[in-house]
């Protein structure tokens, strides 16, 4: 997601403020800007692209002084531009933020209502103005920034600079990340460590409902609900600069599985209400003709975008009662499939650029279909040959093996199901309510699952040398036993297949043997007893076998050489938690044989060539 950091001191800050976002280059970001007051005077400066552009602009139009804030932004609301750039500003007050405010349109249209002019399509702008109107009305800026985060709903990660109090930055936290950095005369904010650990290791992590405020002499720590104060305490970070960066993880791999609670929550947060049993997408509407009124509809995707594509037919036929075509999009766009004006082609791409998604949508749009886009980078070029998008906003991947990419699609997949089949009548409101109840608990449930590797560190010592393997998984865990062969084969190098469990007997049986370990995802579901049969084929021919099975359950444990237990969880949803272990295994394999898990061989993370 987006970069933070913060400073206020004696020296010049501008070299630092930049210097520190350039640490955070890593997480990727579209635009970057910076904000200083001096002697009561506020200047910013901000430039799309990267770091280099907003240096070149510094060294032709300098600022600097010795209290400022400094963002990278990834965009979220509003595409990548100058003027989506952050810091915001209203009157003496600039505002960095990272997040998702999901109350700002409600926030901006009352604000608008009194006068309020905005300049940017953000939703940080809001906070600007609201810390700015609390000020005018004559409240301290710490008070003005505590009345203001109590109006937001959402997540951020906020810093406060204000012209006329000097010395100061306020930072408050709602479930994102906020560090303080403490050091002899001089403060330090920052949304990741890397940021600041050139200048000081002693660092207090902000809780959420928790605001800063940040002087030369020191931090102190309120609690917005009613400003009673907090006890700050510091610890010293040991990190080195590399493991900061992955956020103490040895790979970004592992830091993005461990991401995909928050970035779960950050694609349906705004989108469900529990309390109205709706899917709101307002994003949607432009396409809401085609939604309700199909004749083909075509899902269109590579590798693991595929994969999610292939999870999302079932929520479809079960929730829309639609069944999507789900093409690889290298193939479909050399096919004559039938398009015509009722034709929904969706495209899921985590980029946004790849290159033959992006040719087949391209394609179905001049013959007369309707193109909606899955995607996670704002403003790429699938989403902008597309109709309409829904983002999944799941933070920048950097690993070239996909994984939060991968449950956010499906994430967002299923509230499109749930929305279409409710456009289009299709689905009953006891249904709806059960799978916006288990959306909402996936996050939890997944945050539950990670943190305990020993079952997988057992298999990978004992098979990380395996030259085969197979993934075996049937009904919507089908498509989750390819993306675990897929994960495995892409990083660790071992060949592997996946295979939906009822095919085992056309022909992919033949290859079980003492040395080709199989992995079977068997959960206790409607396909359970099947699976079991099929596993047991495996075992009456020698072949070593992973399960992957429901906990409590233990009568799925009885035939397998290693298990892996999951939480019970709705059918709908079990895709989603599936992938954790798909995930791990494919990880601690990797890791086990030492291979560049972040980088493997011959991949790139953004394929732009067909
Ligand atoms: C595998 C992986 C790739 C991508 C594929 C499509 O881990 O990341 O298979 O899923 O190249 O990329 P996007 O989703 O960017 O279109």
């Amino acid at each position: 997601m987006c970069g933070i950091v913060g400073y206020v001191g004696d020296r010049p800050c501008a070299d630092i403020l930049v210097d520190g976002l350039k640490r955070l280059e890593y997480r990727g970001y579209d635009s970057a800007g910076i904000a200083v007051v001096n002697e009561g005077v506020l200047d910013k400066r901000r430039a799309e692209g990267k770091l280099a552009n907003l240096v070149s602009l510094l060294s032709d139009d300098p600022v600097d002084g010795p209290t400022g804030i400094g963002h990278t932004r990834w965009a979220t609301h509003g595409r990548p531009a100058e003027r989506n750039a952050h810091p915001h500003r209203k009157g003496s007050i600039a505002v960095v933020h990272n997040g998702i405010i999901e109350n700002h349109l409600a926030i901006k249209s009352e604000l608008s209502d009194q006068g309020h002019v905005f300049k940017s399509e953000t939703d940080t702008e809001v906070i600007a103005h609201l810390v700015w109107k609390h000020r005018e009305a004559g409240h301290a800026l710490a008070e003005a920034v505590r009345m203001s985060v109590l109006r937001l709903e959402g997540a951020y990660s906020i810093v406060v600079l204000d012209a006329d109090t000097p010395n100061t930055l306020v930072a408050a936290r709602l479930a994102s990340p906020l560090v303080l950095g403490v050091a002899d005369g001089e403060g330090f904010v920052a949304s990741d460590i890397p940021a600041i650990l050139a200048h000081t290791r002693e660092m207090a992590f902000i809780d959420d409902g928790v605001m800063a405020i940040v002087t030369p002499e020191g931090s102190t720590l309120r609690r917005i609900e009613d400003d009673a104060p907090v006890e700050l305490k510091t610890q010293t970070v040991t990190w080195s600069p590399a493991m900061a960066e992955k956020g103490g993880h040895k790979h970004f791999m592992l830091k993005e599985i461990c991401e995909q609670p928050d970035a779960i929550s950050n694609t349906i947060r705004g989108r469900i209400s529990l309390e109205r049993s709706t899917v709101e997408l307002p994003e949607l509407d432009a396409v809401a003709d085609a939604l309700s009124d199909v004749s083909h509809f075509y899902i269109v995707a590579c590798g693991t975008s595929w994969h999610a594509g292939m999870v999302g037919r079932y929520l479809f036929e079960e929730l829309a009662k639609v069944s999507p075509h789900v093409e690889l999009a290298s193939e479909f766009r050399y096919r004559r499939a039938p398009i015509d004006k009722k034709t929904l082609v969706l495209a899921v791409s985590q980029s946004g650029e790849t290159a033959d998604t992006l040719a087949a949508i391209k394609d179905a749009r001049g013959r007369g279909a309707t193109v909606l886009s899955i995607c996670n980078v704002i403003e790429a070029s699938i989403p902008r040959a597309s109709h309409a998008t829904l983002y999944t906003h799941a933070g920048p991947e950097i690993s070239v093996a996909s994984t939060k990419a991968f449950t956010t699609q499906v994430a967002a997949l299923h509230l499109l199901a749930l929305h279409m089949g409710a456009t289009r009548g299709a689905i009953d409101e006891a249904t709806l309510s059960a799978d916006l109840d288990a959306l909402v608990r996936v996050p939890a449930i997944l945050e539950s699952m990670i943190g305990d590797d020993t079952p997988y560190m057992e298999f990978a010592r004992a098979w990380h040398e395996a030259t085969s393997m197979l993934f075996l998984g049937r009904g919507n865990l089908f498509p989750l036993a390819l993306e675990g062969a897929l994960k495995l084969k892409e990083i660790s190098y071992i060949h592997a297949e996946g295979y939906a469990a009822g095919e085992m007997k056309h022909g992919p049986i033949a290859l079980v043997e003492e040395t080709v370990p199989s992995v079977f995802l068997n959960p206790r579901d409607d396909h359970f007893g099947k699976v079991r049969s099929n596993l047991q084929e495996v075992k009456a021919r020698g072949g070593p076998v992973l399960t992957v099975y429901t906990e409590g359950h233990e009568d799925a444990t009885r035939l397998t050489d290693f298990a892996i237990p999951i939480p019970e969880v709705p059918h709908r949803v079990l895709p989603l938690i599936c992938a954790i272990p798909m995930q791990l295994l494919a990880y601690h394999m990797a890791d086990f044989k030492g291979t560049d898990v972040d980088q493997p061989r011959n991949l790139a993370k953004s394929v732009t060539v067909e």
